[in-house]
């Protein structure tokens, strides 16, 4: 399986996904990193690991479709089966979506179908919600909407702060996007409906 991780920021998620490859705990190929920011750190993490990286710049193009048809010609260029975002801030367009259609997956720091967007992790701790976690799922047309792979829930303590619990849910990330990508590459994941089927081997 030829992976790409789309990431806009600290790529943390990506380096999860690098250190479970390296370790051996995810048999796939991680091919190419895209990121829309060119500073993002995520550009680094891939150099260090020498992954192939791109920078695809939306600003110099004059549609999303031709920053996505961008997108698409560098995912062929490198035979990428599967998509993984991992903090890219942008909402794919349904072309993009459509043509790797159950191969396009996201995390997401709350446990959807509440507190979608890009602010979770604020908007649960400021909510006061008792409970919130992590979700790892498909991507469709729809934000932080597709059929969910994974969830993990996490208590808030009171003595929680947005700090602690910002680390808490990080820390739950980089186990679980590694495990639902294993899933994926080990092919034990069949799709009912909007229901995500695990295989146990
Ligand atoms: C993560 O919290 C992820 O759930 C959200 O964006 C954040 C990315 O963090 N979609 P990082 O760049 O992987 O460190």
């Amino acid at each position: 399986m030829n992976i790409s991780v789309f990431a806009s920021g600290n790529g943390t998620n990506l380096q999860a996904i690098i250190n479970a490859v390296k370790k051996g705990k995810l048999k796939a190929n991680l091919a190419l990193v895209v990121s829309d920011n060119k500073d993002a750190y995520a550009l680094k993490r891939a150099k260090r690991a020498r992954i192939k990286s791109v920078f695809i710049d939306p600003k110099l193009f004059n549609s999303k479709e031709d920053f996505e048809n961008k997108l698409i010609e560098n995912l062929e260029a490198e035979h990428i089966d599967f998509i993984a975002l991992a903090g890219f801030m942008r909402i794919l367009n349904p072309g993009l979506v459509q043509r790797y259609k159950g191969r396009i997956i996201n995390i997401h720091p709350a446990l959807l179908p509440s507190f979608k967007g890009s602010h979770a992790i604020k908007d649960t701790f400021d909510y006061g919600v008792k409970v919130t976690g992590v979700t790892v799922h498909f991507v469709d047309e729809l934000m932080d909407h597709g059929p969910i792979i994974l969830q993990k829930a996490l208590a808030i303590e009171e003595n929680d702060t947005l700090e602690s619990l910002e680390s808490k849910i990080h820390r739950i990330e980089h186990r679980l996007y590694p495990e639902a990508l294993r899933l994926i590459s080990e092919g034990l994941l069949s799709l009912e409906g909007r229901k995500v089927k695990i295989r146990i081997p």
